[in-house]
């Protein structure tokens, strides 16, 4: 590293904990119903063709930025590029919108801890099919439930990022990772071997253009982004922690293989649970909890089994990232000079109390009145870190490896200072990287927001 900070110990340990960043909420929590608003199939064509294509080479470009400096975002881009300060704002942007995912991601982790809880008492296998969304209702309205799961789950993350890179981070994702694989793979068989369960893969796999419009093309593009934690710096900090012998190419397409076989599964562990039980696909950010309890109810006792095992597959899934995001801001500070864990503890009080601002904006909350322009906190916040702030990020990140940033600096961190062989590196540089990637940036976000 440039100014010898601790980092990940080998090429797995990144990828376990660059996985974990990815893999998240936005695979099993929104990839699932933003498919099934979309068309299906015609989505996940979309957002395979923007992952490869614009997602991974982001991956990369966050990578070489992040080793290459050895410092998170506000003082990456300035130190790669000292005649132009000012593109510190675009790290400092990058470090706002991590700022409000983890917000949102702290009440939506909260309500998972919540249902995983109840799953396991009982509490929710004992309630009638039909009164799921009623449950799902009460359970966000109430003004402490949400709240209590909130701090509950951020303080297992707090203690994870006060146990440093290496004996938080990296050891917590070798451990979890692989045991998210082997649940999401469970609960796959059980989703398969449902009396119906075709019509589920049908819908996933076969594709209905005509749902398709620019809207939707922006959501799935912010989605591709959002799903590998790109556009907003987070990849450019556990990029400083790259080992400098690890190959770059290869780890970001373990990553991005990765989380794209983690959302193709978890579609294919939910749709056809949810046609077999006779729910409706496009359920909406409550499909996972008002849809899937019934699945599970309509089980029988095993029933019981797999929703604990979901709760907790999505709980594990939300701790490894809500880690990368709070050691993204942790890192941030500690960059300008605050003492590490001063930095984390002040972080999580700050995004505790935002946390708890959005968690009340939610259907019949205390703050549900607050609805500017029709929408509340929860909306706002969902909507701005899931199709709008990523792509801006990511465009501006795009533009200033592509065309600021010392194209000898990127293939030499490339190829490891000249030992690996880069034959790929003019089509990645003079075509992704300079054209493609920013001209379909460009092209989605102006679309989706003029439409
Ligand atoms: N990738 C995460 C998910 O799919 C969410 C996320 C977006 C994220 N940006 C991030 C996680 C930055 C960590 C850091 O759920």
């Amino acid at each position: 590293m440039a100014n010898n900070k601790t980092g990940f110990t080998s090429s797995f340990g990144v990828i376990m904990a660059a996985a974990g960043s990815a893999v998240g909420l936005g695979n099993i929590w929104r990839f699932p119903y933003i498919c099934g608003q979309y068309g299906g199939a015609a989505c996940l064509f979309v957002y395979l063709l923007f992952v490869f294509l614009i997602g991974m080479v982001l991956l990369m470009t966050e990578f070489v930025i992040g080793r290459r400096s050895g410092f998170s975002p506000e003082k990456a881009f300035p130190a790669l590029c000292p005649k132009r300060p000012a593109w510190k704002l675009v790290g400092l942007y990058g470090m706002f919108t991590c700022f409000l995912i983890l917000s949102i991601y702290l009440v939506i982790s909260g309500w998972t801890l919540g249902y995983f809880w109840e799953s396991v008492t009982g509490t929710l296998s004992s309630i009638a099919n039909d009164g799921f969304a009623d449950h799902f209702e009460a359970f966000v309205a109430s003004p402490w439930k949400p709240v209590v799961f909130l701090v509950v789950f951020l303080a297992f993350t707090l203690l994870v990022i006060l146990g440093g890179v290496q004996k938080g981070i990296e050891k917590v994702s070798k451990l979890l990772m692989p045991i998210l694989l082997v649940l999401v793979l469970l609960l796959c068989v059980r989703s398969l071997t449902l009396p119906g369960a075709s019509k589920g893969l049908d819908y996933l796999f076969h594709p209905n253009f005509a749902l398709l419009n620019w809207e939707g093309i922006l959501a799935i593009l912010g989605q591709a982004l959002f799903s590998l934690s790109v556009g907003m710096g987070a990849m450019i900090v556990y990029g400083s922690y790259i080992p400098r012998d690890s190959n770059i190419l290869k780890t970001a397409t373990w990553i991005t293989v990765c989380d794209v076989s983690i959302a193709v599964l978890a579609g294919i562990a939910i749709f056809p649970a949810v046609f077999a039980a006779g729910q409706d696909p496009a359920g909406g950010p409550g499909l996972v909890y008002q849809v899937l309890p019934v699945v599970f109810n309509s089980m029988g006792t095993v029933g019981q089994i797999f929703a604990i095992l979901f709760f907790l597959l999505l709980s594990l899934a939300a701790l490894t990232s809500a880690i990368s995001l709070l050691e993204t801001l942790t890192a941030w500070l500690a960059d300008r000079g605050m003492k590490r864990n001063v930095a984390a503890v002040l972080v999580s009080v700050a995004e505790a109390a935002l946390g708890v601002f959005v968690a009340y904006s939610f259907n019949g909350g205390l703050l549900s009145h607050i609805t500017p322009g029709g929408m509340n906190l929860f909306d706002w916040v969902d909507k701005l870190t899931g199709a709008y702030l990523p792509p801006i990020g990511a465009l501006l990140t795009v533009i200033f490896f592509g065309w600021v940033m010392k194209k000898e600096d990127i293939y030499d961190e490339l190829s490891n200072h000249g030992v690996l062989k880069v034959s790929w590196f003019k089509v990645f540089y003079h075509i992704l990287v300079r054209f493609v990637a920013p001209a379909a940036l460009l092209v989605s976000l102006v679309a989706g927001i003029l439409t």
